[in-house]
């Protein structure tokens, strides 16, 4: 039987991430983003048509991906998708990490839990001290073995994509930069550039459907990593 065209030749174990992250700052309120998961929810979904085994780790958002093939598990904190990736990436051969993920939560609120009770409003104003997320990419980047391939995002104005994007690369020792302008959060398309580990950098073009973006961005994936098997195989 003649393979489905957008299979590819080998499957692979992905898993994503995507959504905001919500921090709270009592039981009602919390820090969040604008993201909405449609990046990453396309990502799974195009993944999982292509024969993949894919666990999407999705954040606080209305969207859910159709594919029934996709393994959904949430999370509404940085902590709680800290916790899902010690758990998830060692099963893993790609993470693509498309998650909005918070850099700075409530002083103290990844030990005292999800805030308990409701700040009341007084006469005056408040200042809510904030402490920085551990940054998850870096430490997968950090903890990974030679046959994961690793995908950061960088969300940035257009302006300092470039410079950016490389020093992400090298800072959280990843494959792939997938860089994008500001504009693409919550927006129904992306315009993004490729930054690679050999210095090479790819054009997206035009902005492009999130659909259509996750397709190009999972060949190009692909063909990093048989490019990496490769090297591997004449290495041995
Ligand atoms: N990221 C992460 N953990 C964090 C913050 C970000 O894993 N605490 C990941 C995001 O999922 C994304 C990449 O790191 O894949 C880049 O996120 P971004 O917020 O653009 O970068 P930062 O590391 O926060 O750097 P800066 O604030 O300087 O832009």
């Amino acid at each position: 039987m003649a393979a489905h065209p957008l299979e590819s030749a080998t499957s692979r174990r992905i898993l994503i991430t995507a959504g905001p992250t919500h921090e709270p700052i009592d039981a009602v309120r919390y820090l969040g983003n604008r993201s909405s998961g449609r990046l990453g929810i396309a990502l799974a979904e195009e993944a999982a048509e292509r024969g993949n085994e894919v666990i999407l780790l999705l954040g606080p958002t209305h969207r859910l991906p159709e594919d029934s093939r996709v393994r959904v598990l949430r999370f509404q904190t940085t902590a709680e998708l800290e916790g899902l990736l010690r758990e998830h990436f060692g099963w893993c051969e790609v993470l693509v990490m498309a998650a909005a993920v918070a850099d700075y939560r409530i002083k103290g609120a990844a030990t005292v839990g999800r805030g308990e009770g409701k700040i009341r409003r007084e006469g005056q104003g408040m200042t809510l001290a904030l402490e920085p997320t551990p940054d998850l990419l870096a430490a997968c980047g950090e903890q990974r073995r030679p046959d994961q391939f690793v995908v950061g995002f960088a969300l940035e104005p257009r302006q300092e994509m470039d410079a950016s994007a490389r020093r992400k690369l090298e800072r959280k020792r990843v494959d792939m930069i997938v860089a994008n302008p500001l504009e693409t959060m919550d927006s129904a398309t992306i315009e993004a550039r490729l930054y690679l580990r050999d210095g090479s950098v790819l054009d997206g073009g035009n902005p492009m459907d999130k659909a259509a973006f996750a397709g190009w961005l999972l060949d190009r994936i692909a063909a990093c990593q048989s490019s990496a098997d490769s090297r591997m195989s004449r290495v041995s």
